[in-house]
């Protein structure tokens, strides 16, 4: 792994690394600021694997017990996004509650879906799938500055506008959305919000009540710690019998122990929104990446990444290299993009030296979370400024 560089930093921000980052054994061997694509293992998350294989072992097929933590793993995300348990569907994935939403809207009497081009690739194909049913898409474009104004959404909300489906944080450049406004403009007009939060879940407090969205979906996997197979989605209480997911599964039924194959009667809270068997193994492990990131502090984390954010802008401007995410704080997730001349090549480059990133549509991905500290920035500078070639300059 490659030095730190000399830096004229204070060691400030240092204190939540400190406390935690021996939680996280990857960190002995590589520096990990990738939490855009997945967080980190954590000592907690492993030991919630070995007590679900523990359990599995001793107990046999104790359903009653994974059931009740389905409960507090859903009581946990409701927690975290200031909702009630019952407005909340535990699912394998984004795309799942999304796609139950889907199923139960009738593009009828309003037919039109508002996106943003920001969206990650599945809320587009899930929103472009219901045109079969006759719904009709509407892409909000970005302009020409890189950002998507609320006029835009002002030309594209109209009074057949059913669903505005918008991403909190965009995956490709790191963006963040001012939801407020949109909200208001989408309720004004008779629409309702579904927000995609998967990127900023876990890195800032995400409060569904403030932001006034009608629909929320997020997964684990990232800022949260935890690992693949458990989203949540929300819905507002007063809309959940509103809809009437037509992609559905047992666990989605209002009593699930009726075993009922003659009828469909969903659950009158959002487990609606939910299939079949739930993911055991992921909710043991979410529930413990969820409770570490409680600990470590949502509010606490966002202060931090940001400090760490105006570290690496500084190193980046310095090296010349082109940055896509918006430099207004409140205007950026936890992610920061690079323009790259070859960002697979990039991305290699800094594995090599032991640096775990990523990339997206061509510009490689630094997401910092509360673990990453002042010195693991320097490095990435460090070793960015060994790869220039790799570094596309400009505006
Ligand atoms: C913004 C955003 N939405 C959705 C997803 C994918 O969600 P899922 O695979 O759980 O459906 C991702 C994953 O990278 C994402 O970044």
């Amino acid at each position: 792994m490659a030095t730190p560089a000399a830096s004229s930093h204070p060691v400030e921000a240092g204190a939540l690394p400190d406390r935690i980052r021996h939680r996280f054994p990857i960190f002995e061997r590589r520096l990990y600021i990738n939490s855009c694509s997945q967080g980190a293992l954590s000592d907690a998350v492993r030991a919630a694997y070995e007590q679900y294989l523990d359990d599995w072992d001793e107990k046999g097929a104790p359903w009653e017990y994974w059931v009740e933590r389905g409960e507090a793993a859903r009581a946990t995300f409701a927690r975290l996004v200031n909702a009630a348990p019952d407005e909340v569907a535990v699912t394998t994935s984004l795309s799942a509650g999304v796609s139950a939403l889907a199923s139960g809207l009738r593009y009828a009497r309003r037919s039109k879906v508002v996106l943003t081009d920001w969206e990650f690739p599945t809320i587009g194909q899930i929103w472009h799938a219901q045109e079969s049913r006759g719904a009709r898409v509407v892409h909000v474009p970005e302009a020409a500055d890189g950002t998507i104004t609320l006029a835009h959404f002002e030309r594209a909300i109209d009074d057949d506008t059913l669903l505005v489906s918008i991403t909190h944080v965009c995956y490709r450049n790191g963006a963040k959305l001012d939801v407020e406004p949109i909200v208001r403009l989408a309720h004004e007009r008779g629409a309702l919000v579904l927000l995609d939060a998967y990127q900023s879940i876990g890195s800032e407090p995400v409060d569904v009540r403030a932001l006034g969205v009608d629909f929320l979906a997020a997964g684990v996997l990232k800022y949260l710690l935890g690992s693949a197979g458990l989203a949540f989605f929300y819905a507002r209480r007063d809309l959940v019998e509103r809809v009437w997911p037509t992609a559905t599964g047992w666990f989605a039924d209002r009593d699930i122990f009726e075993m009922d194959h003659r009828d469909y009667s969903p659950s009158a809270t959002a487990s609606r929104f939910q299939s079949g068997t739930p993911p055991v193994p992921a909710i043991y492990a979410g529930i413990a990446g969820m409770e570490l990131m409680e600990e470590i502090g949502l509010a606490e984390t966002r202060e931090h990444v940001l400090g760490l954010h105006s570290r690496l802008l500084e190193g980046l401007d310095g090296l010349g290299a082109r940055v896509l995410t918006p430099r207004r704080p409140e205007r950026r997730g936890a992610l920061l993009c690079v323009a790259s001349t070859d960002a697979a090549a990039l991305v290699e480059a800094l594995e090599r030296d032991g640096i775990v990133t990523s990339s997206r549509d061509g510009n490689l991905r630094i997401s910092p979370h509360a673990y990453n500290s002042a010195e693991d920035v320097d490095v990435v500078v460090e070793t960015l400024s060994r790869h220039q070639e790799l570094l596309a300059r400009g505006t």
